[in-house]
């Protein structure tokens, strides 16, 4: 459990040795990996507690009366406990296994949008993910429900007059990112969800990219709903989370249906399960769940503090660098922003930058980052992304900032 936890100094060289990928050639040269926002690299004790499930404690959970089926669904469940205490969610079953962030909104737009009426209105903004677009519009289309964007300035934050006029008696959710994956933004969601409140509005935070670098407690932030996906935050792929409010999950229908979400089933009229289980249809991805858990306490063993105080510093001294590049540009320039260097390079492709860049070992991701109307809001077809987590490196700036040099000079 997450309350037993030890506390360890933390030491980014000390660090960096339980993530077994960093330390790699890539063409002849040391591996620098900067795309974090699209994944993050997984600590040993991630990867351990992976083939540890599959080597000896592989079985179904909820079914089996046999001691591999209990022993894992244990295991399974204790991890629900680990995540719920990690982001201090009031009760476990409020604590929902999905496959990720896009399959957590895709749970919320269906089954909101089954409680919703013709002429309702949904909320998101500018900059959000396609991921926090698409399913909201394919709702709306189903359900004649109108979507409203929150545009942004130059910046790249929200205009928060422009919200305040968006806001409705018909508003029944607002949808929005607490960390841009494009911009590095973080957006004021404390404002946005009591502002949504008092018109009665629901609030769903994207957490992709907050989970891995802020301190979440849902209930301090009194949102709605909080989704975020395992991989991003040290954990394995194919697994996340739909954190909801109790009463809220309880009166909402079931997304998928199937095994285990189930109460009881007859040709006649089937009854569903309590929570968690009503929204977790089929065998879910256990050793993923699990090791989510274990990236948790991992986590856990640090002072959040001092990991973001490490990553204030790189994005810091990134972006200081960067803007010494001639005909360079970032975009993203919010006052509050973390982790996140996007930037363009005059006359040059974002993709030409890359694969330059990755023949010099530098990971980074270019393109529009499934933010295209982002892209159009800037009007640019993409942008080349360093995005950084706790076991990167200054050194590992300077050596980026060498290659970035080196790159830009050949595409003059
Ligand atoms: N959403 C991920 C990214 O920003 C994949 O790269």
């Amino acid at each position: 459990m997450l309350t037993e936890r030890v506390t360890r100094v933390f030491d980014v060289d000390s660090v960096r040795q339980d993530f077994p990928t960093l330390h790699q050639e890539v063409y002849g040269k040391p591996l620098i990996y900067f795309d974090n926002g699209a994944t993050s690299q997984k600590p040993q004790t991630v990867i351990d507690t992976i083939n540890r499930y599959y080597t000896s404690e592989n079985a179904n959970i909820h079914r089996g009366v046999h001691y591999l089926s209990q022993k894992a669904t244990d295991a399974y469940e204790e991890a629900r406990r680990v995540i719920r205490d990690f982001i201090n969610a009031p009760e476990e079953e409020t604590v929902i296994f999905t496959k990720g962030t896009t399959d957590s909104i895709n749970l919320l737009a269906f089954s909101i949008g089954e409680t919703l009426q013709k002429g309702d209105e949904i909320i998101i903004s500018e900059m959000e993910h396609h991921s926090n677009i698409v399913p909201w519009q394919m709702m709306c289309e189903r359900k004649g429900c109108i979507l409203k964007v929150i545009p942004i300035n130059d910046r790249g934050e929200l205009e928060m007059d422009a919200f305040r006029s968006l806001l409705s008696d018909r508003t029944r959710l607002v949808g929005i990112t607490h960390i841009s994956n494009t911009l590095g933004t973080i957006n004021p969601i404390e404002t946005i969800i009591s502002e949504a409140h008092k018109k009665g509005a629901w609030v769903m935070i994207d957490g992709a990219q907050s989970i891995q670098h802020l301190k979440i407690d849902v209930q301090q932030l009194d949102c709605d709903f909080y989704v975020f996906s395992g991989h991003k935050v040290f954990g394995p792929t194919g697994v996340g989370i739909m954190y909801g409010k109790k009463e809220i999950l309880d009166q909402l229908p079931p997304y998928q249906g199937g095994g285990d979400m189930i109460d009881k089933v007859s040709f006649e009229k089937t009854t569903y399960n309590v929570l968690p289980f009503k929204f977790e249809a089929g065998t879910p991805h256990i050793s993923g769940g699990i090791a989510l858990a274990e990236a948790f306490r991992y986590l856990d063993q640090f002072d959040h503090e001092a990991l973001m105080a490490h990553e204030n510093e790189l994005i810091t001294y990134a972006e200081e660098q960067l803007l010494m590049i001639d005909g360079l540009r970032i975009i993203g320039t919010a006052k509050h922003k973390t982790s996140v260097a996007s930037f363009v390079v005059d006359g040059m492709h974002p993709f030409d930058i890359g694969t330059l860049l990755d023949k010099q070992g530098i990971a980074v991701r270019t393109g529009h980052h499934c933010t295209q109307p982002l892209m159009d809001r800037f009007n640019i077809p993409g942008t080349v992304r360093a995005s950084f987590a706790f076991y990167n490196t200054r050194e590992e700036i300077d050596n980026f900032i060498t290659a970035l040099k080196r790159s830009v000079n050949m595409l003059r």
